[in-house]
């Protein structure tokens, strides 16, 4: 079964050809990043212009290079929930016109369940149930998996998301946008013990497993205010970019993996799925992957971030059990309550 999967929830435009929600046969991703850069950051009202004038055009390229004709798909999937509303509704809407034309089955999918499915496009599929690792721009979620739709909330961010901290940290310093890979970069060049951030104190009662990014965005920036004042007790040769970029993304991270340890241990769960942009995080990938007690599984760089093939791939699960959507579905900037 071939699934045309579209997804358009923040900056990028994408569309995917997915067969048995495994094999991609194209996988295109339009990025609006240039646009937004200037910015600092994602401009909803752009983003839907964007999608509106791309989403036709990355359809018909996906289904070219999957050398496919349009009669040739089987399903079409598009993320419903969560995201820029306005962005939503383009690749939303487009996805039911395609569906409803050619009479197609449809399948409105969560873009987050989407991030924790992408790793099953190239690996093979967890064995339920593990612990899924969902992080983003948008989104910080530690979670049991017990199927591809059953997941429990164990916790969450109480404040910023880890993708929100990175990108807020690299507009202050001028890093660039979006900021996470800007860090990762500088990180690798930077000393990660230069800086000691505060970790949150989260760990009892119901936030247990909860994680919050504001105290530590807030420590970065004041080591700069510092420096620029001239009273801070680091001098110049310590405040570099490299180190400040380290420091801030060994905090981030520890803070996701202190609250992940504790959940694999209190669940007695083994296998970690990490999905979203944040997964691309090189620190992030290589700390979990020292954990030789804990299977921990990353999807290829390429399909951490928004895309849709994961959208696809998705999709086919939910077509195949023989889940369908109406046409009446609609948009939402919220996950499913
Ligand atoms: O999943 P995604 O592409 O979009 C949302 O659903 O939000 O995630 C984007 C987020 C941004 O905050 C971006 O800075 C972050 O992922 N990101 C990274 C890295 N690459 C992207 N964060 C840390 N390290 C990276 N290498
Ligand atoms: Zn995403």
């Amino acid at each position: 079964m071939k699934v045309l999967g579209i997804e358009s929830s923040c900056d990028e435009c994408s569309a995917a050809v997915v067969e048995d929600g495994k094999r991609i046969l194209s996988n295109v991703v339009a990025t609006q990043i240039p646009f937004h850069a200037v910015y600092d950051g994602v401009v909803p009202e752009i983003a839907s212009r964007k999608h509106t004038e791309w989403i036709a055009r990355v359809v018909k390229e996906v289904l070219e290079t999957a050398g496919e004709a349009p009669d040739g798909i089987d399903g079409v999937a598009a993320t419903a929930r969560p995201g820029l509303l306005g962005s939503l509704l383009v690749g939303l809407s487009f996805a039911k016109a395609f569906a409803w034309a050619r009479d197609l089955p449809f399948i409105a999918v969560d873009h987050m369940l989407a991030h924790l499915y992408a790793a099953n496009l190239t690996e093979n599929d967890p064995d339920y149930p593990f612990l899924g690792l969902l992080v983003s721009g948008g989104h910080t979620i530690i979670c049991r998996v017990d199927g591809f739709d059953a997941v429990t909330v164990l916790g969450t961010t109480i404040d910023d998301a880890v993708g929100e901290a990175f990108d807020k940290v690299s507009k202050y310093y001028g890093f660039g946008y979006p900021g996470g890979a800007y860090i990762d970069r500088l990180a690798v060049k930077g000393d990660p013990a230069a800086f000691r951030f505060p970790l949150p104190n989260l760990h009892k009662g119901e936030h247990r497993y909860d994680v919050s990014y504001s105290g530590l965005k807030t420590a970065v920036i004041n080591q700069l205010e510092q420096f620029r004042r001239k009273d801070g007790p680091r001098g110049p040769a310590e405040v570099t970019p490299e180190n400040i970029a380290a420091s801030f993304q060994k905090t981030a991270v520890d803070i996701l993996l202190r609250s992940v340890f504790r959940a694999a241990e209190d669940t007695g769960l083994t296998t970690v799925v990490a999905g979203g942009g944040v997964a691309a995080n090189s620190y992030l990938r290589s700390a979990l992957a020292e954990r030789k007690d804990l299977r921990c599984i990353f999807p290829p760089l390429d399909l951490c971030g928004d895309n849709g093939a994961m959208i696809a791939g998705l999709g086919y699960q939910y077509l195949k059990r023989g889940d369908r959507s109406p046409l009446s579905e609609t948009a939402s900037a919220r996950v499913r309550g």
